[in-house]
């Protein structure tokens, strides 16, 4: 269901804590483990009509070695085998009446920071939740704050002052992740 306005003082946004964490985990392992139920029918295909069972390993092993790893990663995060997050990346999220409507993540560096994967859920867009969201966060972040948007989104993303930034201008591990794939990155400063 599309909302057509919220009220904003059941609107908070905050650094996600652990719980969130947990939960974003958790979220990832069912996925993988409704990714894997197509697999259980692909076997039972197998059974039923005799198939070779080897072509259908070969066909489908790519798709299962993910959805397993993915598994095995996600519950390792859970429960403290890996770290829950990468170095240097903390998360921001917006939450409405308890549930989360909105997250982004943010690569902290000692002279700038990175804006990552922002994204609102479907139903509450165009409320102006991603600018609070984005405003919020940029207040207390390290500045300049880049952001390498998605095309459709620049215009979100100028609309908040962000500017084109010139390759050359770019901290060093930015020009290392750029490539002629992806759209020019965008600066707050
Ligand atoms: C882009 C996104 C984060 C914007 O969040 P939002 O809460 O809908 O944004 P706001 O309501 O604060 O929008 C403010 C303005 O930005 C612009 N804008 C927002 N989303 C836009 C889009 N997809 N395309 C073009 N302009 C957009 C609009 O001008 C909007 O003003 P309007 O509501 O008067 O039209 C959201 O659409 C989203 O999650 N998209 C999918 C993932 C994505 O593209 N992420 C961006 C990566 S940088």
């Amino acid at each position: 269901m599309s909302h057509s306005q919220i009220n904003y003082s059941n609107l908070i946004i905050r650094r996600a804590n652990i719980q969130d964490l947990n939960q974003t985990i958790k979220k990832a392992i069912i996925n993988s483990l409704i990714f894997l139920a197509p697999s259980i029918l692909i076997a039972l295909i197998v059974f039923q009509y005799e198939i070779e069972p080897l072509i259908i390993a070969l066909t489908f092993s790519p798709y299962l070695i993910l959805c397993i790893f993915a598994f095995i990663y996600n519950s390792g995060r859970l429960l403290g085998f890996f770290p829950k997050q990468p170095k240097n990346t903390h998360t921001w999220v917006a939450i409405y009446m308890g549930k989360r409507i909105g997250s982004t993540d943010i690569n902290s560096q000692s002279n700038y920071s990175v804006l990552e994967t922002l994204y609102i859920n479907r139903s509450f867009r165009s409320l102006g939740v991603g600018t609070l969201l984005v405003q919020t966060l940029a207040s207390e972040e390290i500045k300049p704050l880049y952001v390498q948007p998605e095309r459709h989104a620049a215009s979100f993303c100028e609309k908040l002052g962000f500017v084109p930034v010139n390759q050359t201008d770019l901290p060093t591990q930015l020009k290392e992740r750029n490539s002629l794939f992806t759209s020019k990155y965008m600066v707050l400063r």
